[in-house]
């Protein structure tokens, strides 16, 4: 080839991939809001009015710019986009202490990141208890202009899942911070975009029309997807629950499983899925059941007692009236305690031909032991005994500017005790906080290994659903449980999923690998909201010295922002 065609080529390949990616602008203001989300009238954060926030919908390669102004009178803010990596912009991640200040009341942030990636995502409010609020949405990443998804469909719908409290954040936190606990118990109601049923779900009752149950009320109604017989659709479901545990399942129709948290799986086919909290599925279902009838589609609680009813979503085949009620009723939930049907469906999520494979071995392996402590009589969560406490700078900015004193300098340990028994209450609940980190050499491969335990009571360990910020991570493996050397010869290393969140079963163990390339401080932490507040979670930092200049608005907060007044930062 002639170097001037060779040239042009190259031109019309990047004009091409110019004009196919775009950047999307967003303005949002975040503010408190009446809403009914299940018939009860609240107040909740909602975005430019809007609950849950607006869905973004872009294409693997789009940059997205949001400009988020914080409406609310009395509180910071901030907004993480789960699920996307950030790799060279690690003061987008929206982790208020972590990756940036929290924006403050009237002000306005930009976030600017690229998503590289299609899949199923969500964002939320990554601040106190901000989530558990109200604050999250939809965030839908096609694959890029010319690309194919490796499976077919007609349709998609998009299903974002989330509990609901009657008490508000504050009444929350302040009762899981006292002296005696007081724990917030479970949800008033489960949602599906942000509607449910308060007090009403309950099959018999709908079947009966009982007034209970406002069915017709814009608010709160099931939702309705529209299908025509014989098609093939795509669920995109996601969950941003605060605290449960959820299985999903629609009534005669099987699923089939096509991603996980961004990632394509092997396909394989269940009648009904778990989904814990920050993670997110693709199914697919074939609409091809007696098109005379509607089914349901139904959310129910598993791994805690639950005490809320299932939600519900009606699958209309058209033309059907969407108010038609399903000859059968909704599906039934597996028993909460059934953690060999939860183990089985996590068994079966493996990784599509063509994903990426792990490195064959780690450099380094941190064991993390999850324990329910007290520190001075104050119920907390700790990781290897110690309880995460955020410091007012955010690490990202005091970590690159080598500030002394903004965080505990000490080093968590890798390791706890090898005669722990994670069977047993702790011997000695006493527990310490801390805001010290985890510093990982650049490029490096990691695996931590998660080591549930018994909680402080007497035979209760619970499920905790880990989410890494800033990467993808392999599942390796999971067992139960004390974690041995040995259980290292059984690990996946041929076909594992790759995710962003992954399951700690009850008195059992999960192994990860990920490698540390992507330069900046990142959050891995059990995704319930309320473990979250209380401590259970660490901090990663990686190639820190890689990350190129922080946006001034990132760090203007702490010592950091003293920093700046004084001498201006490097
Ligand atoms: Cu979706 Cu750090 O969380
Ligand atoms: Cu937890």
């Amino acid at each position: 080839m002639s170097s001037l065609l060779y040239v042009s080529c190259i031109i019309s390949l990047l004009l091409q991939a110019g004009l196919a990616s775009k950047t999307r602008h967003f303005k949002w203001e975040v503010g408190y809001m009446y809403a009914s989300p299940d018939c009860e009238e609240k107040i909740l954060l909602g975005i430019n009015g809007q609950f849950p926030g607006p869905t973004i919908r872009a294409r693997a390669g789009d940059t997205i710019h949001v400009e988020l102004k914080n409406a609310l009178h009395t509180e910071g803010v901030v907004i993480h986009w789960h699920g996307i990596r950030q790799y060279g912009t690690p003061w987008a991640d929206g982790t208020a202490s972590i990756s940036q200040c929290a924006i403050n009341p009237e002000e306005t942030y930009v976030y600017r990141f690229q998503v590289d990636k299609a899949g199923t995502y969500f964002y939320h409010g990554h601040y106190g208890m901000q989530r558990a609020a109200g604050l999250y949405g939809s965030l839908i990443v096609e694959v890029a202009d010319g690309e194919e998804e490796p499976f077919h469909y007609d349709g998609e719908f998009n299903l974002l899942l989330s509990d609901w409290y009657h008490q508000s954040i504050y009444d929350q936190m302040v009762g899981l911070s006292s002296k005696p606990f007081r724990w917030i118990g479970e949800p008033q109601s489960l949602l599906i975009n942000g509607r449910g049923q308060y007090n009403c779900s309950l099959a018999a009752h709908l079947m009966e029309g009982s007034s209970t149950c406002k069915l017709t009320s814009n608010d709160c109604a099931p939702v309705v997807l529209r299908v025509l017989p014989g098609k093939t659709y795509r669920l995109r479901v996601a969950s941003t629950t605060s605290l449960s545990s959820l299985n999903l399942a629609i009534g005669n129709h099987k699923m089939m499983v096509v991603e996980a948290d961004g990632n394509y799986v092997e396909p394989f086919i269940v009648d009904d899925m778990d989904v814990y909290s920050g993670e997110s599925y693709s199914v697919l279902i074939n609409t091809d059941q007696n098109p005379s009838s509607n089914y349901w589609l139904s959310v129910g609680v598993r791994g805690r007692k639950p005490n809320t009813p299932p939600a519900l979503a009606i699958i209309n085949y058209q033309p059907n009236s969407p108010s038609k009620l399903p000859e059968s009723s909704p599906p039934v939930t597996p028993e909460w305690n059934d953690y060999n049907h939860s183990k089985s469906f996590s068994s079966k999520i493996l990784a599509r031909q063509g994903t990426p494979k792990p490195p064959s071995y780690a450099e380094r392996q941190i064991a993390l032991l999850n324990t329910q402590n007290k520190i001075n009589g104050y119920i907390k969560w700790s990781i290897n005994n110690i309880s995460l406490a955020l410091p007012p700078t955010p690490y990202l900015g005091s970590m690159r500017y080598h500030l002394k004193n903004a965080f505990d300098p000490g080093k968590p340990p890798d390791n706890f005790p090898s005669d722990y028994d994670v069977m047993k209450p702790p011997k000695n609940p006493n527990s310490t906080q801390s805001s010290n980190a985890y510093v990982i050499q650049f490029n490096s491969t990691v695996d931590v290994i998660l080591q549930n335990a018994n909680a402080l009571a007497d035979n209760v360990s619970e499920i905790h659903p880990w989410h890494l910020h800033g990467h993808d991570f392999w599942v390796l493996g999971y067992g139960d449980e004390r974690f041995e050397e040995k259980d290292s010869s059984q690990f996946n290393l041929k076909n594992p999923p790759l995710r962003n969140t992954v399951v700690i079963f009850p008195y059992g163990w999960t192994a990860i690998r990920f490698v540390a390339d992507n330069p900046g401080v990142w959050a891995f932490h059990c995704h319930i909201e309320p473990h979250l507040h209380m401590g259970m979670g660490v901090i990663f930092a990686e190639g820190v010295d890689h990350v190129r200049r922080i946006p001034k608005e990132a760090i203007t907060c702490g010592m950091t922002a003293n920093k700046l007044m004084n001498n201006g930062l490097p």
